[in-house]
């Protein structure tokens, strides 16, 4: 294979290069104004993301990892306490439930959305069951209808992990409003990334964000100095909340342009045998922040592509009830079959709005090639 040049996973750099007089002039005036901390951006960035997701409102916070720790503990997750979420996520979904002295619960995914399996969720629940927490992984939204129908059965809130799905949609409703609460990432990399690091909380229920917005800012209360419980440092950056007003503003078109890259590696992938395409369930609407194939001797693969200059990712290579970090989660090999088995056959290839189609192209004549050779 000839691939024009070497591709990435994603290219930064070439979506600054697209936006960039209004980047740089959104830094200016942040850093001409001297408001580094609670600047006007923050709150404004809050509210236009909200009603992007069309919810009530939001709380901007330090990162993606903060907002699930935090959303947590405004739900009252505490010791002695149980979180139902999956294995088949990036480590922070658990992280958040050990740093708050509670233990994770971790259910498998269905085989096909790679997100919570639903009919698994119920005989999880027990007395000590807090909240549950769906992640919608590569950007495609966990079955919320029948999750929802469970946590609602058993009067249990569902807070929605929601950092790889910016604009996914169920049923015409968005992510951040299909829970009582949801987790957003802006980590560089994601659909909507800042400069650095920087997190979010959607909601529609304002006792919840008041409760959110003080645990963020130290357990602040109206006056200066008053700390009313014990919080934390994870304030939303103005220079990031700058820098993110100006991306909002191009992430319908670039979800379009992630959709159109994504029609065409599926086209381009069709009748490989063995080579699983993702898709997206009835009636949803994947961010697609991944796209993420399944197949045998997926590291042979990875390597093949890499010596081409071909950047590819494993997400993820071991389900998190089996990282030494959620011992506390008692969990072992064969616990979780699908999510175990998926760690050894996933494979993500470069995906991104200005993603050339020409590589493309190449990257599936060199999986076709792959699969033809055995
Ligand atoms: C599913 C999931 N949850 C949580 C996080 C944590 O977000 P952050 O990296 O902003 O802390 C990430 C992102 O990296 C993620 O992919």
């Amino acid at each position: 294979m000839k691939v024009i040049t070497a591709v990435p996973m994603v290219d930064l750099g070439a979506q600054y290069r697209r936006i960039k007089p209004a980047v740089d002039a959104a830094i200016a005036r942040v850093v001409e104004s001297g408001q580094f901390i609670k600047g006007e951006d923050c709150a404004l960035f809050e509210a236009e993301f909200a009603a992007w997701c069309g919810a009530a409102g939001a709380v901007g916070v330090a990162n993606g990892t903060d907002a699930l720790t935090l959303a947590m503990k405004a739900f009252g997750v505490g010791p002695e306490d149980e979180v139902v979420t999956v294995s088949n996520t990036f480590i922070a979904t658990g992280e958040a439930i050990l740093l708050n002295a509670a233990r994770p619960v971790f259910v498998d995914v269905d085989p096909d959305t790679f997100t919570m399996d639903p009919t698994l969720l119920e005989a999880a629940i027990t007395e000590q069951t807090k909240l549950i927490v769906p992640v919608h992984l590569y950007g495609h939204p966990a079955d919320m209808t029948a999750i929802m129908a469970v946590a609602k059965r058993h009067g249990i809130p569902v807070l929605e992990d929601a950092a790889q799905a910016h604009g996914a949609e169920v049923g015409g409703r968005r992510a951040g409003t299909l829970g009582d609460a949801a987790c957003f990432s802006f980590y560089p990399g994601k659909n909507l990334g800042a400069y650095g690091d920087a997190g979010m909380v959607v909601s529609n229920d304002g006792d919840f964000m008041a409760r959110l917005r003080q645990l963020a800012n130290h357990g602040s209360g109206k006056a200066k100095y008053e700390h009313l419980v014990a919080g934390t440092n994870s304030r939303l950056d103005t220079l990031q909340a700058a820098v993110l007003r100006v991306k909002l503003a191009s992430l319908d078109e670039w979800n379009r342009e992630r959709r159109e890259r994504v029609t065409a590696y599926s086209r381009a992938l069709a009748d490989i045998p063995s080579v699983e395409r993702p898709s997206e369930a009835p009636g949803v609407t994947s961010a697609w922040h991944l796209y993420t194939i399944r197949l045998p001797r997926r590291d042979a693969l990875q390597e093949r592509l890499a010596g081409l200059g071909v950047a590819t990712a494993v997400h993820y290579p071991r389900p998190i009830h089996l990282q030494p970090a959620m011992a506390l989660s008692g969990g072992k090999p064969g616990d979780l079959p699908v999510s175990e088995r998926l760690s050894g056959e996933v494979l993500s290839l470069p995906l991104y709005p200005e993603l050339p189609f020409e590589a493309i192209e190449e990257i599936a004549a060199e999986v076709r090639s792959f699969r033809a050779a055995g």
